[in-house]
């Protein structure tokens, strides 16, 4: 069992008490989401569109939805030292795997002078050790299937401080939202932490927070699939988050169905300070946990959305939003 689940498994067994329970709250684990959603809702022909950042950029671009700015691409190991003339007018900019997740060999710089390169923890690398990231994110040390990648070079997201002071730890929190035939079903902030160095990502120690669909705000908070209270680095108190333009965002998340085709997703957002809602990356295969965060399960709301009878004209992402907030909006707590 992979070992999130078994944590998974422990920590929803403690919340609700008998497996009886467990089942009648829909919690849905790998094997189901494999086999009754991901098999069956997403055409593998689609999948090429979300398993590579860059083309995933491109057709969210195309549907008018806003994201980082591209400072370039490296491709082969021989150019590998052109990062450092690329980047010259950037204050900070991140270097990630095109077909990375996770996490996994993003580099996250958050100024640099003179072949001199920090990171948000203020830790010091050098031109070097920039270098050899490329080139083992190139030689696919960090991507799907261990082929070799490409290494995507884009601006440094400037988040909206204000709204998220304290929640997020040096890093950028993203905006995770299940999306089920263009219906969000499920959302979650990521908050960075010291161990994430500056990821969201759950596996690289990022805290999620469960978020009520229906407002924005928080529901319960997990990190290491253990619930949590404050942000470990902070302090802060996690059930205060609200996350502002919550609208747009779910409907950026629910046009990600009209932009890949794909009925089960992952959305993954940010909120520039200054451009508002962005498109950071889709996920084809997103990850359970979202489950814990918010304290319910998955089944019983991508159910109700197979039950919907099929209209003649299929609902706007407006419509689908309206729907959601109304019918998703997280349960009272005792
Ligand atoms: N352009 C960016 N600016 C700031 N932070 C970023 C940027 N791109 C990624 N990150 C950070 O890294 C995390 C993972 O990035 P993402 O593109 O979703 O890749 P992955 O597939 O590895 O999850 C994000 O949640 C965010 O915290
Ligand atoms: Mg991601």
């Amino acid at each position: 069992m992979a070992s999130w689940l078994s944590s998974a498994a422990a920590f929803v067994s403690s919340l609700f008490s008998t497996s009886r329970q467990l089942n009648l709250n829909g919690v849905m684990g790998m094997n189901k989401r494999n086999g009754a959603y991901i098999s069956r809702y997403n055409p593998r022909s689609k999948y090429p569109l979300v398993d590579d950042k860059l083309k995933t950029k491109i057709i969210a671009q195309q549907h008018g939805a806003t994201v980082p700015i591209l400072i370039g691409v490296i491709e082969h190991q021989a150019e590998v030292k052109r990062i450092h003339k690329l980047v010259q007018k950037w204050q900070s900019f991140v270097i990630k795997p095109a077909r990375g997740s996770g996490g996994k060999g993003i580099l996250v710089i958050s100024a640099h002078n003179n072949g001199v390169y920090e990171k948000p923890s203020g830790q010091v690398i050098t031109s070097k050790d920039v270098e050899r990231h490329i080139s083992n994110a190139l030689a696919g040390l960090f991507s799907l299937g261990g082929k070799n990648d490409v290494a995507v070079i884009e601006n440094l997201i400037k988040f909206d401080d204000v709204a998220f002071s304290g929640f997020s730890f040096e890093g950028v929190p993203d905006i995770r939202v299940i999306v089920f035939k263009g219906y969000p079903v499920m959302a979650m902030m990521r908050c960075s932490t010291a161990v994430s160095e500056g990821k969201a990502n759950l596996h690289q120690g990022a805290v999620g927070v469960g978020l009520d669909l229906a407002t924005g705000k928080a529901v319960r908070a997990v990190q290491f699939n253990q619930p949590i209270t404050h942000h470990p680095d902070t302090g802060r108190l996690l059930s205060e988050l609200v996350v502002p333009n919550w609208q747009a965002l779910l409907e950026l998340a629910a046009s990600a169905w009209e932009m890949t085709g794909l009925g089960y997703m992952g959305t993954d957002m940010v909120l520039d300070k200054d451009e508002g809602p962005m498109v950071l990356e889709l996920n084809a295969r997103p990850g359970l946990t979202i489950q814990i965060a918010n304290g319910e399960g998955l089944l019983p709301r991508l159910q109700n959305i197979e039950r919907l009878a099929t209209p003649i004209k299929y609902p706007e992402p407006a419509e689908r939003v309206a729907y959601a907030r109304q019918h998703f909006a997280a349960q009272p707590r005792l």
